[in-house]
């Protein structure tokens, strides 16, 4: 039978907030998979998760209703789950993981945890760029990792490229969160692949030294930083900002009001994007359901309930969300690079932070 692990998001802000919540979630999961006959072998799909948004509800239930097919779930952070699922091994019940960041994925891939999918509706559905090309995994949201800056500091338009934050002018105004994080990773992964390594690496050294502050923190820190004055810019992925910016507490959404939001690399190579995403697990007990399972996750009502519940923008593109922060944000430029490059790149990308002593 199935356990349910609810673990807490890698955030300290999200983690604060939704810890009490997601326990007494875990013991009412326990109650409902725990009751009843075993289901049916082909009329269940086990998947492990890291992502928890109200959202979830309605997209599983639709499922559910869609295909006749039980969802069962288990819920833990980011790295417990990769690791869970590793120590499960060839007896792993995990039909689908579903997690954040192309980095992740790619750690997870490299370790041998995904069977590649041939889906002709997940290939015309999802973007090229937003696909693992052996079908290993998938992007079913995307991320965009935006600059942030005090509107009584820093003028429209003064900062508008991620390169821009290596110059000198920047000196003390920079926040920035440690280099372990992914999403830095994957933001490196890119300049790696559009700059070079050697130019790549001048960047991160030259923005190390404009830090207002050691690295520490994670994204909503830095918004708040910023806000504050602590530091004058930053970089953030947008979902954070519109949490803020929703937030029902005054003081929050005061956050989000002192911040301007700029899509670097508009005239370039767009703005840096990454992936909430899934994959069929390589010893999935039921890999039809699973396939089925990633196949709705495209369709149009799941491709508005994933994006919605963090935030994010829907991969397919033709589906519009009625967000009013991502709407005010407006439409932008993204990088198109396979966001599998990130992955490839990611042993590098340490080690240029470690060179430059990023921590
Ligand atoms: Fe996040």
């Amino acid at each position: 039978m199935i356990a349910i692990l609810i673990d807490n998001h890698n955030e300290s802000n999200y983690r604060l907030h939704m810890k009490p919540l997601l326990s007494s979630i875990s013991v009412a999961l326990a109650g409902v998979l725990l009751s009843g006959a075993a289901p049916a072998q082909d009329k269940v799909v086990n998947i492990y998760s890291s992502r928890h948004y109200q959202t979830d509800e309605a997209l599983y239930s639709g499922f559910t209703k869609k295909t006749g097919i039980k969802v069962n779930r288990i819920e833990a952070g980011e790295d417990a789950l990769i690791e869970r699922i590793r120590n499960e091994g060839a007896r792993s019940p995990a039909d689908v993981m579903i997690t954040v960041d192309a980095g992740r994925l790619w750690r997870a891939e490299q370790m041998g945890l995904f069977q590649p999918v041939n889906s002709d509706l997940l290939e015309s559905r999802i973007p090229e760029s937003f696909r693992e090309p052996a079908g290993q995994w998938f992007g079913f949201s995307m991320r965009a990792r935006v600059i942030a800056y005090n509107k009584s500091k820093v003028q429209p338009g003064e900062v508008e490229t991620y390169e821009q934050l290596a110059d000198p002018k920047w000196k003390g105004r920079v926040c920035m969160r440690s280099s372990t994080n992914i999403y830095n990773l994957s933001l490196m992964g890119a300049l790696i692949d559009h700059l070079g390594a050697d130019k790549a690496e001048a960047w991160a050294k030259a923005v190390r030294a404009n830090l207002a502050q050691e690295p520490k923190g994670g994204d909503t820190d830095q918004l708040k930083a910023v806000a504050a004055g602590q530091c004058d810019v930053t970089v953030s992925n947008q979902y954070y900002y519109a949490r803020l910016a929703r937030s029902q507490k005054p003081d929050e959404r005061q956050v989000a009001e002192r911040i301007g939001i700029v899509f670097p690399n508009q005239q370039t190579w767009g703005t840096h994007v990454n992936i909430s995403g899934a994959g069929v697990l390589k010893h999935a007990p039921h890999r039809a359901a699973a396939v089925q399972f990633l196949e709705y996750l495209a369709s149009d009502e799941a491709q508005r309930y994933f994006a919605e519940g963090n935030n994010e923008w829907p991969v397919v593109a033709s589906v519009k969300l009625d967000n009013p922060v991502l709407n005010a944000l407006g439409e932008f430029k993204r990088d198109r690079l396979n966001v599998a490059v990130l992955g490839k790149n990611q042993p590098n990308s340490q080690k240029i932070y470690d060179r430059v002593a990023w921590k």
